[in-house]
């Protein structure tokens, strides 16, 4: 980073949040292809939308179209795809955004990186905890099943490996439940530890 320097301006986050009357936070899903990241993320910024906070989803499969999309699936190219999303889900959080990610983000290293970029509070990894035999099942995008006869190298639960959170926030195994009741589940989360407040009006998914 040499001859480059820091510019403070003069609206910072602390503004921005309060000009939007919220309290930014990262809210990292982090579970296998097929887990339901997506569905739940999704969801929830759905219901967080309609509460009238100021969200943003960063999606893997969309960033990989984009910001992304020169990168593949060995563990350099994850590495710097998450750190990519890392530094622009911290400028999203800067501007004061309520920011959902949903990454598979398979390892712990690459997850305490990113956790290490937020003060204590404001990174929130949700760990969506569906078993690997029910997202092969579902296998949504035909994509396990390619995995399985080697077709695609390095897929994650199958050819290459997933290192589940130790200590996330909160595990959410879809699986299990209704949809509704997981995004209810994140939303109490997220009114105990005050970036919603219990008075706004929460929509659930339909
Ligand atoms: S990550 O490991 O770098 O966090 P990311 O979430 O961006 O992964 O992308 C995962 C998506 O890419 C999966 O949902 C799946 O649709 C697709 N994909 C294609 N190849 C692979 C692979 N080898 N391993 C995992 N996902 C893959």
């Amino acid at each position: 980073m040499a001859n480059i320097v820091w510019h403070p301006h003069p609206i910072d986050q602390a503004a921005r949040a309060a000009q939007k009357g919220q309290q930014p936070v990262l809210l990292w899903f982090t579970g296998l292809s097929g887990a339901g990241k997506s569905t739940l993320a999704g969801a929830l910024e759905r219901a967080l939308f309609e509460a009238g906070l100021h969200t943003y989803l960063l999606d893997g499969d969309n960033v990989r179209h984009g910001l992304c999309q020169e990168l593949g699936f060995s563990a350099a190219d994850r590495a710097e795809n998450l750190r990519r999303v890392g530094e622009v889900a911290k400028l999203m959080v800067d501007a004061g955004l309520v920011v959902l990610s949903a990454f598979i983000s398979p390892t712990i290293k690459e997850r305490s990186r990113l956790r290490a970029l937020f003060p204590v509070g404001q990174f929130i990894e949700v760990h969506v905890a569906t078993p690997l035999v029910v997202c092969e099942q579902r296998d949504p995008k035909g994509l396990y099943v390619k995995a399985r006869r080697g077709e695609i190298s390095d897929f994650t639960g199958i050819s290459s490996p997933y290192e589940a959170p130790l200590a996330p926030e909160l595990t959410i195994d879809t699986s299990q439940g209704e949809l509704a009741t997981q995004v209810a589940a994140i939303i109490e989360y997220l009114i105990d530890c005050g970036v919603m407040h219990g008075e706004r009006e929460v929509a659930t998914a339909s």
